[in-house]
């Protein structure tokens, strides 16, 4: 008396089959799990026992195996008691094995048989849809967020007793169905706006380049001048999120449970702070339970690293290769998980450890030797990736009580938007990227032109300024992005000097 009930393990963002076989014979009455199932697996052996029972169903008194193949991964979480249950009872001869067969079955199950909610629903709607079955019995708290895969039947269960039902053809159920544009248009709202920031002209133009472009920004300046302020808003002014972007940043939060039955899409840009004290895993992702770490919740947004210099430097080390990459891979036991991270950094800090340097209204009480300690501590290969770097000056009384307030973020992004359709459609056919700040040396010395008056701007900057031969790359590709942003495809100097105004850091004092 064999049984086969089809279900499914995420694997990073990426779903794939299980098998889950279940032998049952006379003798002495066992229930084993094998296929390396870690202890919530495990345990699922008293959770269907308890809930079939109170569903009304006998437990078979034999000697049960159930195995989970493909034996060689570790299996991870509850999702398998509702299969697991299915399978004893299509083994017992009281579900028919013929229909079960075109269904995958997702579930923890209470010890009264109701179906409680699992992490990673819509990669494994995913994986049911492209495995070519008629439908997935997933919790009903996860169904909304299922259903953005079309292509299958997704049935939201409650119960246990409802599931057997259904597949005995005892009871009709109506697949859940999302209307994916009402959602979409319900979860792309912000709480934020940029309008909502007063005065820092200066800020918020570079914020608009640094969205336009996808450039990389640190913002340095004293206490309460608005850096987390400006930081917080900059993902309501970042293109429009795509569906495929939503579905993939979706995918990641749904491996977290972040995801629930008022919230089932995540289609705003995220915008992740890291707490100072993380650990390795906390930012990179992986642990013992392998889940995505804050760089891939950035996928698709922005992670923002608040006052940079008190992070530790292996933690910031994290950030270099899956910047370069957009991606990382956290192994496990049996398999590689690859998670996404393609975000946009913003780091912010003070312009010295007591925060008040140049200030025109307070007095800095820092030695030249701290400050030069503190601002050490940013240099390197994190600073090699952010091609923009402001200081922002401390908001007047005047400012903040003024009743003024400035462009709305749904207007600057509507520029951005433009911009950003300009570099798509001039990079095209060149593969590996979609906008400037994406360039490597050779893309920027075919797409960034400048003429002989910007080129005489560019060398009295590197001379006089001090600007490094590195920061000259970043300075044309952010110059392309003014262009980009005042829809020129020619580079004016006035492009140049904005975007050498970017480069506080560079400059000998700042
Ligand atoms: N430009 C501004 N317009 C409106 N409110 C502002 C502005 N700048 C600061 N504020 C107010 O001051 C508070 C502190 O600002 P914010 O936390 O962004 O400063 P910060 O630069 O991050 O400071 P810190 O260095 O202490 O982290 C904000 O919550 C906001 O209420
Ligand atoms: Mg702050
Ligand atoms: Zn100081």
């Amino acid at each position: 008396m064999l049984a086969r009930v089809l279900s499914s393990m995420t694997i990073g963002v990426a779903a794939s089959i299980v098998e889950v076989e279940v032998d049952m014979v006379y003798g002495l009455p066992m229930f084993t799990i094998v296929g390396l199932p870690d202890t919530a697996v495990r345990e699922s052996r008293e959770r269907v026992r308890a809930a079939l029972r109170n569903a009304g169903f006998k437990f078979p008194p034999k000697k049960i195996t159930v195995n989970l193949a493909p034996a060689n991964i570790r299996k991870e979480g509850a999702l398998y008691d509702l299969p697991v249950a299915v399978a004893i009872l299509c083994a017992e001869g009281i579900i028919d094995k013929e229909k079960v067969r075109d269904y995958m079955l997702i579930g923890e199950l209470s010890l009264d048989g109701h179906v409680k909610p699992v992490r990673g629903a819509l990669s494994i709607a995913a994986a049911a849809r492209d495995k070519g079955l008629k439908g997935l019995f997933i919790p009903s708290e996860n169904a909304s967020e299922a259903a953005m895969i079309s292509g299958i039947d997704i049935y939201g269960a409650e119960t246990l007793p409802q599931v057997i039902e259904f597949l005995n053809n005892k009871l009709d159920m109506s697949p859940h169905k999302t209307d994916l544009d009402e959602l979409f248009t319900r979860c792309t709202a912000y709480e934020e706006d940029l309008l909502e920031v007063k005065g820092q002209e200066y800020a918020k133009r570079a914020l608009e380049v640094a969205a336009a472009g996808g450039h990389n920004l640190l913002m340095i300046g004293p206490p309460g001048s608005g850096k987390t302020m400006l930081a917080k808003r900059l993902p309501t002014i970042l293109p429009d999120i795509s569906l495929d972007e939503a579905i993939e940043t979706t995918k990641i939060y749904s491996l977290i449970g972040g995801l629930n039955r008022d919230r089932p899409v995540f289609a705003t840009r995220p915008f992740r702070v890291p707490h100072q004290t993380i650990s390795y895993a906390g930012m990179a992702g992986g642990g013992n339970i392998p889940r995505p770490g804050e760089i891939s919740l950035a996928h698709n947004g922005v992670l923002f690293i608040d006052e940079l210099p008190e992070y530790r430097r292996d933690v910031l080390e994290v950030l270099r290769q899956p910047m370069e990459d957009r991606f990382i891979t956290v192994s496990r036991v049996g398999a590689t998980v690859i998670y996404p991270t393609r975000f946009m950094l913003v780091c912010a800090m003070n312009p010295c450890p007591c925060g008040y340097f140049m200030d025109p209204g307070r007095e800095c009480l820092c030695t030249p030797l701290q400050i030069q300690r503190y601002r050490s501590k940013v240099s390197g290969p994190l600073l090699d990736r952010i091609d923009m770097h402001i200081s922002l000056p401390p908001v007047s009384i005047r400012e903040m009580n003024s009743g003024r307030t400035g462009e709305a973020s749904r207007d600057i992004r509507g520029r951005v938007n433009k911009a950003r359709e300009i570099q798509r459609q001039r990079y095209r056919d060149v593969k590996g990227f979609s906008c400037n700040a994406e360039m490597k040396s050779a893309h920027v010395n075919r797409y960034c032109r400048i003429d002989q008056k910007s080129q005489e701007i560019m060398e009295v900057a590197m001379s006089r300024l001090g600007l490094s031969a590195r920061a000259y790359e970043k300075v044309l590709k952010v110059a392309r992005t003014i262009a980009d942003l005042d829809l020129r495809e020619e580079m004016l100097p006035q492009d140049i000097s904005e975007a050498i105004g970017y480069r506080t850091l560079d400059r000998k004092q700042f």
